[in-house]
């Protein structure tokens, strides 16, 4: 049995309060993977996952979770399959799905079976818990037969994991930290902004889920980490200089706030106590690899999350050679 959390309870029941459920029989969403360009690295409340700072991220259009929810008459719990395996009842994952659920269940109470299929491997520093939760609250809200605006979408994804709360949209998408208490006012949105030419590199150096999860990760850091001040405020001048040349398409500009932006938040958490390094030898090969492109005069940058694997940004124009570089590249176009 585990502690039940009343905080994000509370913030769905006003949510969610007052709309008149239709349920269905079975309902299922998509929700794209999102690769912050900016970094969500640190809680002002871990209850309600609201962040010490904005961030912004990019959807991987096509690339994401489905998951499909359906009723489980006469059953005592919920079942959750993950890529097609059932997930045991005494894992960490299970237990946030159902706690997931539970923001939901006080409109028809009752079991659910949540099958989901991840594009990403799951767990691996790969965004697949945004998409993840981003599906799942548009799937249950779907079961329960109540139409939500985006906004509240939103905010109620952001319960299960901080960072699916930007999943909800496609494109480029703010999320800004919001300074309410229950939280009301950090949900994220989308911008305007438009850039068919860019794409994003997958790639995948280990399928394996991490040891750290980013929860605990940003616990330590944010506890132990004596530059995570500098980070907070270094994340506010990066979040203008990306608005800047998202705004005239200056790609160098944007790649590199980018890969600093991600290399200084790796650097808080090496920094912490005990050290956090989700690097894999493969991770340094590949990242010295970008490296000497720029310096061959390719406009390619990096990116990584709580994992080792790698997101590369570049224009369609230096498709060819990053491919060549990296031939197990998954590339996505996110305005597709
Ligand atoms: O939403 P979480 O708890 O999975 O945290 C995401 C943290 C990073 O992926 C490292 C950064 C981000 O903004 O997505």
């Amino acid at each position: 049995m585990w502690l039940l959390n009343l905080k994000p309870i509370e913030a769905a029941s006003r949510l969610l309060s007052g709309l008149s459920p239709d349920p269905v029989d079975c309902f299922e969403s998509f929700a794209p993977v999102n690769i912050a360009l900016c970094k969500y690295w640190g809680k002002r409340d871990r209850d309600l996952n609201l962040p010490v700072t904005d961030s912004l991220s990019i959807s991987l259009g096509e690339c994401g979770s489905r998951t499909r929810v359906c009723w489980l008459p006469d059953a005592s719990a919920d079942e959750v399959f993950i890529n097609g395996c059932q997930v045991e009842a005494d894992t960490d994952f299970y237990r946030r799905v159902v706690c997931h659920i539970d923001l939901f269940r006080f409109l028809v109470p009752g079991y659910l079976r949540v099958e989901t299929v991840n594009d990403v491997p799951t767990g691996a520093g790969l965004a697949s818990s945004a998409s993840g939760f981003a599906a799942l609250t548009r799937a249950v809200a779907g079961l329960m037969g109540v139409r939500l605006e985006p906004q509240v979408m939103s905010l109620l994804a952001r319960l299960g994991s901080g960072s699916a709360c930007r999943s909800i949209y496609s494109g480029f998408v703010r999320w800004r930290k919001g300074v309410r208490a229950d939280g009301m006012d950090s949900y994220a949105q989308p911008l305007s902004a438009h850039w068919p030419t860019l794409r994003v590199g997958l790639l995948t150096l280990t399928a394996e889920a991490k040891k750290t999860g980013s929860r605990q990760g940003m616990r330590r850091t944010q506890e132990t980490s004596v530059l995570y001040n500098s980070w907070a405020e270094q994340v506010g001048q990066d979040m203008e200089k990306l608005e800047r040349a998202l705004a005239v398409q200056d790609f160098d500009g944007l790649g590199q706030v980018v890969e600093h932006n991600a290399m200084s938040m790796h650097a808080t958490m090496l920094s912490s106590w005990p050290p956090l390094l989700y690097w894999l030898p493969d991770s340094v090969k590949a990242l010295q690899r970008v490296w000497e492109l720029r310096e061959e005069g390719a406009s390619v940058y990096a990116t990584m999350d709580a994992g080792p694997n790698i997101k590369l940004l570049f224009e369609s124009q230096t498709e060819p050679l990053v491919r060549d570089c990296f031939p197990d590249l998954q590339v996505i176009e996110p305005f597709a």
